[in-house]
C-alpha cells in the first residue's frame, strides 16, 4: 500500500489513482448560508439542503431509488433520472425558483482540473452506464438540467465520498485529516503536502494556485511547502497490477471473475461489502461440493450471486445472536442446516470480515505512518473521519481496523470519528469553502 500511494503521487495511470481533489483547506467554522447537496454513489440518490448557521447544521433530504436499468443504461438516461430527482425535490422544498450552489458528492474515480471539474476515470461499485467514462460528470449533470428546462443549479463543487466524511468530521475536530470509506466501496482520502503530489507539477492549474497565494517575494517553493491538498487514493485499485496474489484465494478469484469489472479494484473486493457476501457464498459453496456443510446439497440458493448481503454477516456475526437464531437467519434465506452448520457458516463469516478489517486497518497503517515520517514527528496524533454501513453496523469490523491500525502503526494515535451526514454535510461544506472564498 506504501508504495502504491508513493507511485501514485508521482505517476497518472497507476494502480492507486491518487486523484487530487482540489480541496486545499478543512472547514473552520465560519461556513454559514444555505447549500444544495446531491450524492450519487450506490443504489440510492439523495438530495438534501443544508443549512449552516453559528457552528451549527441543519439538514433536510429526500432518497431516491437508481433502478438497476438506469445504473446499467446510457449516461444520458442516468443524468435524466438525476435531474428529475432534484427537480422533484426542489418542488418538495418550494425552492424550485431558487439558484441555490451545490456540491456533487459523486463517489466514483474523477480526474479533477478543478474544484467543479471531473472525468470519470473508470466505473465501480457494479454500476456499467454508458458514455460516462472520459466525460465531464460535471457537465452532464449540468446538460441533463438544462434538458430539462425547469430549474437551474450552480454546480460549485464535485466531491468524492471520503473527502465529504472528512470534510464533515473536521467540521467537529480540527485534526481530521483523513476520510475513509468502509461500506459498499471501499477508499481513502488524506490531506497531502503539495509538494508531494510530483504529478501535479506540470498542472497549469496548480501553478496558478500558486501564483494566487504567492506573497511578494516568497518563492513557489517556500509556498508550496506549506500547502496541502486533500487526495483521493482510490485505493480499491490496489492490486490490480496482480500484487496481491499471495493474499487472493480461489474464492476472491471467482468473485472477480464474475464481477462487471474483472481485474479491476482488487482491493475493494476483499474489503467491501458490495463483495464481502459473495466471498463467504463461495466458501460455502465449496465446502457443500466436499460434503462438509449442508449433508453436502448444493442448493439453486447457494448457487444464486447475491444472496448473502452484508446486513446478514452483520447479523450472523452477532455475538447476541444464539445459534438457533443463525439458524433461522440461513433459513430465511433458503438455506436449511443443522446447528453445527450454522456454526461453520458463522467462522465463515467471521473469517472473510476480519481479513477485511485487517486490510483495511494494514492500508490505514501506510497512510498514517506516511504523514507522520513527512512531517518528520516521532509521534503522530491524528484523527481518522469514517463512514459505510461495514464501520458503522458490523458487530467486528471497527474494533478490528482499530486493532490492526495500533499494531501496525505503533507510533501513530488514531482517533475514529464516525461522520453525521458525511456525503450531504461534506459536499455543502465545501460548496460553502467555495463560495466564501469567490465572495472575497
Ligand atoms: C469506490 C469508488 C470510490 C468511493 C468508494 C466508497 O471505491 O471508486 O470513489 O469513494 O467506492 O464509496
Amino acid at each position: 500500500m506504501r508504495e502504491g500511494l508513493e507511485a501514485g503521487l508521482k505517476s497518472k495511470g497507476c494502480t492507486i489513482k491518487m486523484l487530487p481533489s482540489f480541496v486545499y483547506h478543512t472547514p473552520d467554522g465560519t461556513e454559514r448560508g444555505k447549500y444544495l447537496a446531491l450524492d450519487l454513489g450506490g443504489t440510492n440518490f439523495r438530495a438534501m439542503l443544508v443549512r449552516f448557521k453559528r457552528q451549527k447544521y441543519r439538514l433536510y433530504h429526500k432518497i431516491y431509488t437508481i433502478p438497476l436499468e438506469i445504473m446499467q443504461g446510457t449516461g444520458e438516461e442516468l443524468f435524466d433520472h438525476l435531474a428529475q430527482c432534484v427537480c422533484d425535490f426542489l418542488d418538495y422544498m418550494g425552492l424550485k425558483k431558487v439558484r441555490l450552489p451545490a456540491g456533487f458528492t459523486f463517489s466514483f474515480p474523477c480526474q479533477q482540473s478543478g474544484i467543479d471539474t471531473g472525468t470519470l476515470v473508470s466505473w465501480t461499485k457494479g454500476f456499467k452506464a454508458t458514455d460516462c467514462v472520459g466525460e465531464d460528470v460535471v457537465s452532464m449533470l449540468r446538460e441533463a438540467i438544462k434538458r430539462r428546462n425547469e430549474f437551474d443549479l450552480d454546480i460549485v463543487a464535485l466531491v468524492n465520498d471520503t473527502v465529504g466524511t472528512m470534510m464533515s468530521c473536521a467540521y467537529e475536530d480540527p485534526k481530521c485529516e483523513v476520510g475513509m470509506i468502509a461500506g459498499t466501496g471501499s477508499n481513502l482520502c488524506y490531506m497531502e503536502e503539495l509538494k508531494n503530489i510530483e504529478k501535479l507539477e506540470q498542472s497549469n492549474g496548480i501553478l496558478k494556485t500558486n501564483e494566487q497565494t504567492s506573497e511578494g517575494e516568497e518563492s513557489e517553493a517556500a509556498v508550496k511547502s506549506d500547502l496541502k491538498m486533500c487526495v483521493n487514493t482510490e485505493w480499491g485499485g490496489l492490486g490490480d497490477d496482480r500484487c496481491l496474489e499471495d493474499i487472493i484465494t480461489p474464492y476472491d478469484a471467482e468473485v472477480d471473475i464474475h464481477s462487471v469489472n474483472p481485474g479491476k479494484q482488487r482491493f475493494e473486493k476483499l474489503t467491501s461489502g458490495m463483495y464481502l457476501g459473495e466471498i463467504v457464498r463461495q466458501v460455502l459453496l465449496d465446502l457443500t461440493r466436499r460434503g462438509l456443510l449442508f449433508k453436502g446439497h448444493v442448493t439453486e440458493t447457494l448457487k444464486t450471486p447475491g444472496i448473502f448481503e452484508t446486513k446478514y454477516l452483520s447479523q450472523i456475526e452477532s455475538d447476541r445472536l444464539a445459534l438457533l437464531q443463525v439458524r433461522s437467519i440461513l433459513q430465511q434465506l433458503g438455506l436449511r442446516g443443522t446447528c453445527d452448520d450454522s456454526i461453520i457458516v458463522k467462522e465463515v463469516c467471521g473469517a472473510v470480515s476480519r481479513r477485511a478489517a485487517q486490510m483495511c486497518g494494514a492500508g490505514l497503517a501506510a497512510v498514517v505512518d506516511k504523514i507522520r515520517e513527512d512531517r518528520g514527528l516521532e509521534r503522530l496524533s491524528t484523527t481518522v473521519g469514517v463512514d459505510g454501513a461495514l464501520y458503522k453496523l458490523h458487530p467486528h469490523f471497527s474494533q478490528v481496523l482499530k486493532e490492526t491500525v495500533g499494531v501496525m502503526a505503533p507510533h501513530c494515535d488514531v482517533t475514529f470519528l464516525p461522520s453525521e451526514e458525511g456525503s450531504g454535510k461534506g459536499a455543502a461544506l465545501i460548496a460553502a469553502v467555495v463560495r466564501q472564498k469567490q465572495e472575497i
